[in-house]
Formats: structure tokens, sequence, C-alpha cells
């Protein structure tokens, strides 16, 4: 409990354990908001049009693996509340804070901070609160009881980003020209959703830490809500800053998107910046696959001329072999890529 960001108050200088190897340090040069990071306007003029919408979709998925979605559907007010929630969640006092901690990752729904605080090098400026939310009455018995509108809010949040999740699927897969329904219909690629309140506390030197390191998410697709800058995308070598548009959701590709678009959709590469003032909250919701569910380039986008990129495996044989590789600084996919 006392390895939690959130309940060590007035670090005047960053711990040694938090300070990154120089090579990863985000150093001190500022990176400028980005303006070039697709914006998808589901109600603008391209958004009116499907073919489109998913021209677009699978335009920035290709090139960024992440897009920023705005006009989406989900109400403003839902928005507002889970962002004020999971800010509500993190200022408890330390004693409801301390129900919900657990190093051990197989808890349903747990306070953590880091990501494996044991193994792992270097710690990272980050508490997270993460629980599973679909089917919504099998977990919801073991979320947080304070704030007393958790429970609601992220109910209803988390079923609303669900819908819009599985609604962007069917457009890749339209795009990607699978057969209809192939994500949404499926019983084990799509059964997981996670929710996540991540807390990143203000910190003494943002330019020696991270909240958290470059990292690719694991999972199919995930939805991000922010309000504050910090999150970071790799693009040709170079990090470029989220910009936090109003009522707009990151959306960004994960690895088992990738695999199963054989190599078409990439997934991004990104990581989070510490802010010397301010206390930045996210929420983040992400689809995946059960654990026994097989992973592998879809059979459509294989063909005579388009050999597959990568072997078929179980997904919780990729979650053992991505924690293991990011640890050793490995990237993730390269042991499942035939080797050409
Ligand atoms: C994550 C993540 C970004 C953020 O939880 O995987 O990348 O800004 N979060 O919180
Ligand atoms: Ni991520």
């Amino acid at each position: 409990m006392e390895k939690l960001m959130s309940i060590r108050r007035d670090l005047e200088s960053v711990p040694d354990s938090y300070i990154l190897p120089p090579d990863s340090r985000p150093g001190e040069t500022e990176v400028p908001l980005c303006k070039t990071i697709p914006v998808i306007d589901c109600k603008g003029e391209f958004g009116r049009d499907p073919t489109k919408l998913i021209q677009q979709i699978i335009e920035a998925s290709t090139e960024f693996g992440l897009f920023q979605l705005i006009n989406h559907g989900v109400e403003e007010k839902l928005l507002q509340d889970a962002l004020k929630v999971a800010k509500e969640f993190f200022g408890l006092p330390d004693e409801d804070k301390a129900i919900l901690f657990s190093d051990d990752p197989k808890k349903s729904c747990r306070l953590y901070t880091s990501i494996d605080y044991m193994k792992e090098e270097v710690h990272y400026w980050r508490d997270s609160l993460r629980h599973p939310c679909h089917p919504l009455e099998e977990h919801r018995q073991f979320w947080p009881e304070k704030p007393a509108q958790y429970r609601d809010v992220m109910g209803s949040y988390s079923a609303e980003v669900r819908k819009l999740s599985l609604y962007l699927l069917d457009m890749i897969c339209d795009g990607l020209g699978l057969e209809p329904g192939y994500f949404r219909n499926s019983t084990q690629l799509t059964e997981v959703q996670l929710m996540a309140a991540n807390h990143y506390p203000p910190c003494p030197d943002p330019s020696l830490t991270l909240g958290l390191p470059k990292h690719g998410d694991f999972n199919l697709i995930t939805i991000l809500l922010q309000e504050m800058d910090g999150l970071q995308v790799l693009k040709d070598g170079q990090w470029l800053a989220v910009e936090p548009l109003p009522n707009a959701f990151v959306v960004n590709i994960g690895h088992t998107l990738q695999i199963i678009s054989n190599g078409k959709l990439k997934s991004a590469e990104h990581r989070v910046v510490t802010n010397r003032k301010l206390a930045r909250t996210t929420v983040t919701s992400f689809i995946a696959p059960s654990n026994s569910c097989q992973i592998e380039p879809a059979k459509e986008l294989v063909k005579k001329f388009i050999p597959p990129l990568y072997r078929a495996f179980t997904y919780k044989d990729f979650l053992a072999t991505y924690v293991t590789d990011t640890y050793q600084r490995k990237p993730p996919l390269e042991r499942y890529k035939f080797q050409i």
C-alpha cells in the first residue's frame, strides 16, 4: 500500500527508484501538441457517409495506429462524470483505497501502482484502478463502493464505450474486407472488457520519469478519455503529444488487431509523461479476447501471394510473453513473426 503514488504526498524530489536510465528519459525538450494526429468526426462531412468514415478509420489505423474520435454519440455528461468519479476515487482517504490495493494480478478489481513493482527495474509515476466490466452483472459487485456514484457512472460509461468499440470494430471489419460480424459475433474475440482509471500525480521532475513506459496495448482496441496532455505516440521514430480535445476519445489499435489484420493496421506505441504541477487522471477501456482465444491473421487476409506474417497462438500465451518481453525491452510481437 505504501507503494502507491497517490498516498506519497509532498515528494520534493524524484526517488532514485523512479529515475529512468538516461536513454529512456523524456528529457527537458518539450514535445509540442501534435496537429497531424487524425481527428475523425462521426457526424462531420465524412462521418455521415459510412464508406468515407471506414476509409478514414483504416487510414488512421494504418498510418498512426491511433486517432481521436469526436461527435461519437456518448453524452458529454457521462464523460465528465466518468472522469469525476475516477478523480474522486483517487482523492479518497488512504484507508478507503487500502481496501482495494493488491499486489495480486489475479484479483478481479484492484488498485496497484506501476506495472509489476517487484520485478521492474524502475518504477513508473502512476496508480491504476483496474477491473473487468463485461458482463456488468458479473463484475459490478467487486467495484469500489466509494465514491457512491462510482458503480452507476462506470456501469453506464463502460456499456456505452463497449457499444462504440464494437461499432468501430464493425467498420474496421468492413474496411479490411472480413466477413460481417467477424469481431462482434465472435464468442471469444471481444468477450473481455477491462476498465482502468489511471492517476498520475504531479512529479517534481518530469524529465527523469514516466507515468507509463513506451508500450503498445496488447488487446484489440482501446478507448481512452483524457482532459489533460501527457499521452505521447511514437511515429517514424518521433514522439508526438496527443492533444486533449473536449469530449473526444483517443482510440488506439492494440497488438491483437495488428496480428489479425496481418500487419495492415499498426498498434500504436505510446507512453505517458508526467506534469510538474498538476495531477492527471484518465479512464481507459480495453476490449480484449478471452484467454483461450486463438489469435492469428484472418484467413481472408492471407492469400497465395500474401503469406501470414504471424503464427497462431492463444491469447493467454501472448499475455505471458508480453510481460516478460516488456521487462527485457524486447518488441513483444517479434517471437510470433514468421522469419522470412
Ligand atoms: C494504458 C495507457 C494512457 C493514459 O493504460 O495502456 O496507455 O494516458 N494509458 O493514461
Ligand atoms: Ni496503453
